[in-house]
C-alpha cells in the first residue's frame, strides 16, 4: 500500500480543545501509511474577495499546506448546530481565488467530539454541505460522531476504552482506504 500524507484540521482554537485530543487519539490508531500534518488556521485574517488579486502570506501558506498533502481531515466541533466561524473562514480562503479550489478532487473525512450526546452530528452535515460544494471527494462511510468524556480519552490521546479505541481505528483504517481508492482514479 502506497503512503499518503493526511493535513488535518482542527476545528477549534480553545486550549482545551477536545476535538484536538480526538486528533491525537486519531493519529494514535492510524494505519502506518498514513503519515499526518496539521493545517493550522489560527492566524488566518477574515477571508474577504479583496484579497483575491494577492493573497496575504496566511492565505498562502494555507493553500500550499493543502496542495502538499493528499487528503484532509476535519476533526471540528459543533457550534450552534453548524461549523465553528474560525474553520469556515478557513475553508473560504482555501476555496478561492475563483478557479483556483484547493479542496477540487480531494480526499478528505469529517469527525468530531462534542461533550453532549448528539456528538456533533448537525455540525457535520453543516460541513459536508460546505464540502461538496467545494468539490471534496468525502467518505460518507463510517460516520464518527464521538461522545467525548475524559474517562475514555486521555489528554495525550489514549483511549481507555477498548470498542471506542477500535472503532476509532476502523475509521482511520477505511479512511486510509479511502484515500487510495480516490487517488487512485484521480491522483493528485
Ligand atoms: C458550543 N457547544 C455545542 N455543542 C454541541 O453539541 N452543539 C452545539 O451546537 C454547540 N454549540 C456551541 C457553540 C459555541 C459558541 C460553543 C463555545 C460551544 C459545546 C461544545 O461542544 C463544547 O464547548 C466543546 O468542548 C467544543 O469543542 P472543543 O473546542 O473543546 O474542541
Amino acid at each position: 500500500m502506497s503512503t499518503y500524507t493526511v493535513g488535518y484540521f482542527v476545528g477549534s482554537l480553545s486550549s482545551t480543545s477536545i476535538n484536538r485530543v480526538l486528533a491525537k487519539a486519531l493519529l494514535r490508531v492510524a494505519p502506518d501509511n498514513l503519515d499526518f500534518v496539521e493545517i493550522p488556521i489560527r492566524n488566518l485574517p477574515l477571508y474577504s474577495p479583496d484579497y483575491d488579486a494577492q493573497y496575504p502570506p496566511e492565505g498562502t501558506a494555507l493553500k500550499e499546506a493543502i496542495a502538499g498533502v493528499d487528503a484532509v481531515l476535519f476533526v471540528s466541533p459543533e457550534y450552534n448546530r453548524s461549523i465553528p466561524g474560525a474553520l469556515k473562514n478557513a475553508i473560504d480562503w482555501a476555496s478561492r481565488p475563483w478557479g483556483q479550489n484547493s479542496f477540487d478532487h480531494i480526499p478528505a473525512a469529517v469527525i468530531g467530539a462534542s461533550i453532549g450526546s448528539i456528538g456533533t452530528a448537525v455540525g457535520q452535515q453543516s460541513l459536508r454541505a460546505v464540502l461538496s460544494f467545494c468539490n471534496a471527494r468525502q467518505m460518507t462511510a463510517p460516520e464518527a460522531y464521538i461522545h467525548f468524556t475524559p474517562e475514555v480519552f486521555g489528554e495525550d490521546g489514549t483511549v481507555h476504552n477498548e470498542s471506542t479505541e477500535e472503532f476509532l481505528r476502523n475509521y482511520m483504517t477505511e479512511f486510509g482506504n479511502h484515500i487510495h481508492r480516490v487517488l487512485t482514479v484521480l491522483p493528485r
